[in-house]
């Protein structure tokens, strides 16, 4: 398998092709977490090598609680990649941040419950630090290119990740707003968590497409206005992804040495240890 592929895209809902990539190959590995959410597509965008991944599979098969995350980290891990940028749909819970718009969290809460989360278990002991989930490295150069597209953007943001796929109650929502958190979906974990472990620079790009339902004059969040919004926001991430591949290429990984990484990629050695 190639080594040489540093940065790979995590595309959410919508967002399942890169334009312009010049496709070299596909992967379908099995890992020893089983295969991947679909195949990995390998290219060349502007002369860079490139993985991308469509989190739900190309067509949208996999609930989020169905998404095989350590099998996608591990195959992403297998092609060398060091700096991830997934792209997520949320829904809002501040009014600033409407339908459409674009957010850089900096800050997760974890509300997930049924979702295998590290890759280090049956007698391997390792705690990774994750008090700051996402690369500030990244996000620094996603934020010098968020002219790119002319939506509003915001940084520094919490998001607050739940189990679904049901949408949250209206007391949820409320709670959710109270303890803090800017934004809402079914994703970022446990894709962030094992993304750290695996030594992986890894930031997520959050695109609105509802305010959930804490807003009592708007409309509870339905299935059709997440869609509307899906299309729109996706045709942004394509135009902000182009500009984020070369120079994303050449940044430093700072999780580089970590963590225990090397479960990960050593052929069984997961179960020699
Ligand atoms: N993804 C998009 N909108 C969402 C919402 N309101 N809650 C959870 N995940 C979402």
């Amino acid at each position: 398998m190639r080594k040489d592929v540093k940065v790979a895209i995590i595309g959410g809902s919508g967002l399942y092709e890169i334009d312009g990539l010049e496709i070299e190959e596909e992967y379908f590995p099995e890992t020893p977490w089983g295969k991947p959410s679909d195949s990995i597509i390998v290219g060349k965008y502007d002369g860079t090598p490139v993985a991308f991944l469509a989190r739900h599979g190309r067509g949208h098969f996999l609930n989020p609680s169905e998404v095989p995350a350590r099998a996608n980290i591990a195959a992403l891990k297998s092609l060398g990649v060091e700096q991830i940028i997934a792209f997520s749909a949320v829904g809002s819970l501040r009014e600033e941040i409407a339908p459409r718009h674009f957010v850089l969290p900096s800050q997760i809460i974890d509300r997930t419950k049924a979702r295998p989360s590290t890759f280090f278990e049956e007698g391997v002991v390792v705690h990774v630090m994750f008090a700051d989930p996402f690369s500030s490295i990244l996000a620094d150069l996603i934020w010098s290119k968020h002219a790119t597209i002319e939506v509003p953007f915001h940084r520094d943001r919490t998001l607050i990740c739940m189990e679904g796929p049901a949408f949250s109650t209206r007391a949820e929502s409320l709670m959710y707003r109270q303890w803090g958190a800017d934004i809402i979906n079914m994703s970022v974990l446990p894709e962030a968590k094992l993304a750290r472990e695996a030594e992986i620079s890894y930031q997520m790009v959050c695109m609105s497409t509802d305010y959930d339902c804490w807003k009592v004059e708007e409309e509870p969040v339905t299935v059709e206005m997440v869609i509307g919004n899906l299309h729109a926001n996706a045709e942004n991430a394509r135009k902000l992804v182009k500009e984020l591949i070369g120079p994303a290429s050449q940044l430093p990984n700072p999780f580089k040495g970590t963590s225990s990484a090397a479960v990960i990629t050593s052929p069984g050695s997961r179960n020699a240890q």
